[in-house]
């Protein structure tokens, strides 16, 4: 979640003691925000706190701050703000984590644009000393916002256009990569040092600067042209943790706590997120960075799988199973967000749960394609928030359960997580549901293949029935046969 460097362009001198109570206040509603965001039960209230410690913010900023032209800024509102419910209104859940990363790249870009002005009219932002020279703590802050906005705005590009398929998802290797990376980065820092050292007016300043905002452009696009597809949704958490940190450093040159509270909260919260994705998929947040997971094309879908005999069933056959068991352990996936078959699943489970059939659902934190796909898009269809089981809270109950009813899901459900070290998701943890008595799989061919472009020997178990189908129509055919 991005509060964005929108929070203001002000300069701490002068600030009356209200607007600092009003920015205290609006930083305690986005902590709020983050803490009923932890929940799919509270995320609504979460969203509600949100908002409304960024309109106290935004709103403190203008009446403080003598804003020469207040009809432009509303008009920039306005329009951004239709632009905002537009997209809103119209993305598909399933495009959401592009989203993420296309508005990531503007809260960079914000970032440079406010730093540069800064550079420019450093009397009119108070950064100056008594001489007129820039503080060095100013050149140093802006220094560094201007360079992590710079990589956080061209990550952000490549992360859109790789999540979006308008560029390959696959990891584009340059020789010498991390030795060009790390001299990229070295190169940076020196010459914030040597930014932050030179006194106003002195030789080379200015065009400093523009290096610092160059190289960092490059090295944003070099670090994450390298990172392969799975690893994305990690890539855009990590960038939005940059855009808190460009944001929070802009801050303290401006003087602004709105802006530090938020930029620190976007940060710190963006990092934890990272932290939590890298685990859930058993990779280190380094080989992350380091990029090529998914470089071995060998592994992926691509190439013609060897047939192997796997059982095919009916809507009805799942029908007859399923109101005999007992208990039924549900796995979502993302086949269920490109099916839109959540209402009908909740529809499904409804009636099993009428003819006394116990019901639960099994998230994997990385099912789907954002953080949270699946908890979404059950809680549109109503779907009990205590039926709704994390992986570590769910896996040990495959042993007791007569069904793993699988849809839309694979990589999260393939063994070749825990047993092959050769595959591209080795490490990952995954769902048991080798152990359930009975596995219903439905996808809709047996050549598709999951994120990660792998064979799954689910397919071929002895318990295991494909369904192969659309989920949605199928879940609805299931139903009927219920009925
Ligand atoms: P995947 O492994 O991506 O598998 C999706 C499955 O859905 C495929 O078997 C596909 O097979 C099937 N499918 C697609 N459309 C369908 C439809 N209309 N009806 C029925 N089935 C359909 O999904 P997963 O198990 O949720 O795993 C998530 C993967 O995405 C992981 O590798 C994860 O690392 C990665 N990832 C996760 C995230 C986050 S944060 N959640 C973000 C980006 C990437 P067919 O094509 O044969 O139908």
């Amino acid at each position: 979640m991005s509060f964005s460097i929108l929070a203001s362009a002000a300069d701490g001198a002068g600030t009356p003691a209200w607007a600092m109570l009003a920015y205290l206040i609006a930083g305690v509603f986005f902590i709020l925000a983050l803490r009923g965001l932890s929940s799919p039960a509270s995320s609504r209230a979460g969203n509600r706190y949100g908002m409304l410690g960024m309109l106290i913010a935004v709103v403190t900023t203008l009446v403080t701050h003598d804003i020469a032209n207040i009809a432009e800024i509303g008009i920039a509102m306005f329009l951004g703000g239709i632009i905002g419910v537009t997209v809103a209104r119209k993305i598909a859940m399933t495009a959401m984590p592009e989203l993420v990363a296309g508005f990531h790249s503007l809260v960079g870009l914000a970032a440079v644009v406010v730093g540069l002005a800064a550079w420019l009219d450093p009397a009119s932002f108070g950064i100056t000393d008594a001489a007129g020279q820039i503080l060095m703590v100013s050149r140093i802050e802006l220094g560094l916002g201007i360079a992590i906005g710079a990589i956080t705005f061209s990550g952000s590009v490549i992360a859109f256009l790789k999540l979006s398929g308008r560029m390959s998802g696959n990891p584009i290797l340059l020789p010498m990569r991390h030795v060009i990376n790390l001299g990229t980065l070295v190169a940076i820092l020196g010459m914030i040092a040597a930014n932050a050292m030179s006194g106003a007016g002195g030789a080379g300043e200015g065009q400093l600067i523009i290096y610092i905002t160059i190289a960092a452009f490059l090295i944003g696009f070099l670090l994450i042209i390298p990172i392969g597809g799975a690893d994305m949704p990690v890539v855009v958490s990590m960038l939005n943790s940059y855009s808190g940190w460009a944001a929070a450093a802009m801050g303290f040159t401006l003087g602004n706590t709105a802006m530090i509270i938020t930029g620190a909260l976007v940060g710190s919260s963006g990092a934890i997120l990272s932290y939590i994705m890298c685990r859930a998929m058993n990779r280190s947040f380094i080989s992350v960075i380091a990029g090529g997971f998914g470089a071995d094309d060998s592994s992926g879908g691509g190439e013609a799988r060897e047939a192997r005999p796997y059982k095919q069933g009916s809507a009805e056959d799942a029908a007859f199973m399923l109101e005999q068991a007992e208990k039924v352990i549900i796995i979502p996936g993302y086949g269920m967000a490109v099916a839109q078959a959540q209402h009908a699943l909740r529809e499904m489970c409804d009636m099993l749960e009428e003819k006394g059939v116990e019901v639960k659902f099994a998230i994997h934190p990385v099912a789907g394609r954002m953080p949270g796909h699946m908890n979404v898009l059950l809680a549109e269809a109503s779907v009990d928030y205590d039926k709704v089981f994390e992986l570590e809270d769910i896996n040990s109950e495959f042993a007791q359960a007569d069904v793993a009813f699988i849809i839309g899901a694979n990589d999260v459900v393939n063994p070749a997580a825990k047993t092959d070290k050769s595959s591209p998701i080795y490490g990952m943890p995954v769902f048991d549901v080798d152990k359930a008595k009975q596995v219903f799989f439905i996808k809709r061919s047996m050549g598709g293949v999951g994120y990660a472009g792998v064979d799954n020997d689910v397919f071929y178990m002895n318990q295991t029935v494909m369904l192969l189908s659309d989920a949605k129509k199928m879940v609805e055919e299931i139903v009927k046969a219920l009925d």
